[in-house]
C-alpha cells in the first residue's frame, strides 16, 4: 500500500486536513496541508473549513485545535504523543502558584493542558510571549509552565518582573552552554539559532532566538551559509531538505545529536492513515473547561492581531 496516496485519498473523501508541527518525522510533510509552529498551526485550525483536522503534533496542540474549532472532529494519530513540559503542571499547581502570588496576571504557555489554560488569564506561544506579556502592562507577571521561556521574556522587557513556575522542556535542556562554546569553536562562520525553551545561558549567547517557524524563516532569509540549530532535530531535517530542494547552498547542523523529542516522534504515516480511516483518537474536552480555555487562547489571538 502506498501510504501517501491512500492518506491523500482519504483526506479528499472526508474533507480532512493535516496540520503538522515542525518537530514531526519529516515524511509526514508529504501529506500535510500546513507545517509550522504552535501559533501558526493554531491560526490554521481556527480558519479551516475542513470537517476533520488530523493534528500531527503532541496532545496539547491537538487540544488547542479542538478549542479553536469546537465543531470539527480533531484526531491525534498516536495517543502516546504527550509533552513532558505540559505534564509538569496541573490545576492544583496553578491554584497554589496563584495563591502564592495574589493579584498578578498569569500567562500560560500553550504547552499546557486545556484545564491549565482554563485557569489562566491569557495564553502565549514562543513566538508571541514577549508581546503578550508586554501588552499586559503589569509590573509583575506570573508565567507557567516554562521557567526558561519566562526568564527569556523578562530579559526582553524593561521593568517587568516575570515570576515563573518551575517547568521546563527536558529535550531543550539537553543543550548545554558548553555546546555553544564548542559550536563557536568548530563552526566559527556559523550563526547559532536557538529556541527560547533552552536554558537561559544558551538563549543569551545565541545569535537569534525564536519559535521553530521563526528559526526556519530567519535561516531562509539570512545571507549566511552555515547555521548551528539549538532546537529539535525536525527543524534541522526540514532546513537541510529545503536547502537541497531550493538550492540555498546552506548547511544546518544540530547543536548536539541528542536533541530529539521522543514524544514528537510517535506519530507515523501508518498512524495517520489508521486514524483517518477509523476516526479513532478523537480529542474531546468538557464544555465548561473548553469555554474558559478557549477564552485564554482567543485573547492571545486577538492581542496578536492588533499589531
Ligand atoms: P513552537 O511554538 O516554537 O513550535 O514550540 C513548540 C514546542 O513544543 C517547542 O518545544
Ligand atoms: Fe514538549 Fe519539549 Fe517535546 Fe516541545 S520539545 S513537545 S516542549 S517535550
Amino acid at each position: 500500500m502506498n501510504l501517501v496516496e491512500e492518506i491523500n485519498k482519504l483526506k479528499k473523501e472526508k474533507n480532512a486536513i493535516i496540520l503538522t508541527h515542525c518537530y514531526q518525522n519529516i515524511e509526514i510533510d508529504e501529506v500535510s496541508d500546513f507545517v509550522g509552529d504552535s501559533l501558526y498551526l493554531s491560526k490554521m485550525a481556527s480558519k479551516t473549513d475542513a470537517d476533520i483536522i488530523v493534528f500531527a503534533g503532541v496532545y496539547f496542540m491537538a487540544q488547542s485545535a479542538k478549542l479553536l474549532s469546537p465543531n470539527k472532529k480533531v484526531l491525534l494519530p498516536n495517543m502516546n504523543s504527550g509533552c513532558l513540559m505540559a505534564d509538569m503542571i496541573d490545576v492544583d499547581n496553578v491554584k497554589l502558584f496563584k495563591s502564592q502570588h495574589p493579584n498578578i496576571p498569569l500567562v500560560c504557555y500553550i504547552n499546557s493542558t486545556a484545564e491549565v489554560k482554563a485557569n489562566c488569564d491569557i495564553c502565549c506561544t514562543s513566538s508571541n510571549a514577549v508581546e503578550i506579556v508586554k501588552n499586559l502592562n503589569s509590573k509583575k507577571v506570573l508565567f507557567a509552565p516554562d521557567t526558561y521561556l519566562g526568564k527569556w521574556v523578562e530579559s526582553k522587557l524593561d521593568g517587568v518582573e516575570v515570576i515563573t513556575f518551575n517547568g521546563f522542556c527536558p529535550t531543550h535542556l539537553r543543550i548545554r552552554p558548553e555546546d555553544i562554546e564548542k559550536a563557536r569553536k568548530n563552526y566559527p562562520q556559523a550563526l547559532i539559532l536557538a529556541h527560547p525553551e533552552c536554558h537561559f545561558e544558551v538563549s543569551k549567547s545565541a545569535d537569534f532566538v525564536g519559535s521553530t517557524k521563526e528559526i526556519m524563516e530567519f535561516a531562509k532569509q539570512s545571507d549566511k551559509k552555515q547555521f548551528v540549530i539549538a532546537t529539535e532535530k525536525g527543524v534541522v531535517d526540514r532546513l537541510n531538505r529545503d536547502s537541497k530542494l531550493y538550492n540555498w547552498n546552506k548547511e544546518f547542523i544540530l547543536i548536539n545529536e541528542n536533541i530529539i523529542c521522543p514524544n514528537m516522534k510517535h506519530n507515523t504515516l501508518q498512524d495517520i492513515y489508521n486514524t483517518l480511516e477509523t476516526e479513532n483518537n478523537e480529542i474531546t474536552i468538557d464544555e465548561n473547561t473548553a469555554d474558559k480555555a478557549r477564552e485564554s487562547i482567543n485573547k492571545m489571538l486577538l492581542a496578536g492581531s492588533r499589531n
